[in-house]
């Protein structure tokens, strides 16, 4: 029943339920008997910490940063089908997490703004990003090219990017600049519809810190630039489809993560969500 409410709205937020600890939030995860997804196995820009082998704490950037909408992992060829989120302590001011269904942003973009939507489809998007030699915790990009790629032997990372079809260079900083290998923009769900499966939003408006400017860091497949007033049509209609869920202690909320895109705003005080992943089906 809950896989069925999931497919038909996206998001599923439980409230109310004695939760309290990453422990009880694993517990939960696990009745559900769904293939879990490492961070350890993914290739994710975010620094995090594992709470428990399934649990680990979402994006640790700075709290004046915002996380723009996005698809997680849609920056990679892999990412999980899934994602449960844990509030284990609810902000005080901000930290909302902004939802928005790709579906109707894509019909909105078909409408307002065709010829980019073809041009996405057709060519697909490229994304540049600059992974440093050691975690920077002041980025939302900030986890280290050995981290990423699981081994500090630059040879075994140059092997494992290449087996996934990325290109890259080393610079003198000792950071790593690596180019994906053309991903798509738009995937079918299950039930035929189209979404805006990707990492447009939040790369282009968000990669930026002291080795990235966000601007420079997605281009189409043919890795000419993405025009501004095209992002800035796309952000406005997504912006005006998005909900925001204000964070209540206890609360656990399961995302698909083809339909739904998910974010951070920015936030005062303390705030801990942790985060689960599962595999694709
Ligand atoms: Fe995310």
């Amino acid at each position: 029943a809950l896989s069925t409410l999931l497919a038909e709205h996206g998001v599923l937020l439980f409230r109310g339920l004695p939760l309290e600890s990453a422990e009880d939030f694993d517990a939960f995860i696990q009745a559900f008997h769904w293939p879990n997804f490492r961070y350890a196995d993914s290739l994710s820009n975010a620094v995090r910490s594992n709470r428990t082998e399934r649990v680990f704490t979402a994006n640790e950037a700075p709290s004046a940063v915002e996380i723009f909408l996005h698809h997680e992992m849609a920056q990679t060829p892999i990412y999980p089908g899934k994602l449960f989120f844990f509030c284990e302590i609810a902000p005080d001011h901000g930290g909302e997490t902004p939802l928005c269904r790709s579906d109707r942003l894509l019909a909105l973009m078909r409408e307002k703004q065709p010829e980019f939507v073809e041009r996405c489809a057709a060519e697909g998007l490229c994304y540049t990003n600059v992974m440093p030699r050691e975690a920077d915790a002041a980025s939302g990009q900030g986890r280290s090219w050995s981290s990423t790629l699981g081994t500090s032997d630059r040879d075994e990372a140059a092997g494992k990017l290449a087996s996934l079809g990325y290109s890259w260079s080393w610079l003198d900083s000792g950071d790593l600049k690596v180019t994906t290998p053309v991903l798509p923009a738009l995937r079918m769900l299950p039930g035929g519809d189209e979404v805006f499966f990707n990492q447009l939003i939040a790369a282009y408006r968000g990669w930026n810190d002291n080795r990235n400017k966000g601007a420079n860091s997605v281009s189409f497949g043919c890795g000419e630039e993405i025009a501004a007033a095209d992002m800035a049509l796309t952000c406005e209609l997504a912006e005006a489809i998005t909900e925001n869920l204000a964070w209540q202690r206890g609360d656990v909320v399961l995302l698909d993560n083809y339909m739904m895109m998910h974010g951070r705003r920015p936030f005062s005080g303390s705030r801990a969500i942790l985060a689960s992943l599962l595999g694709a089906d």
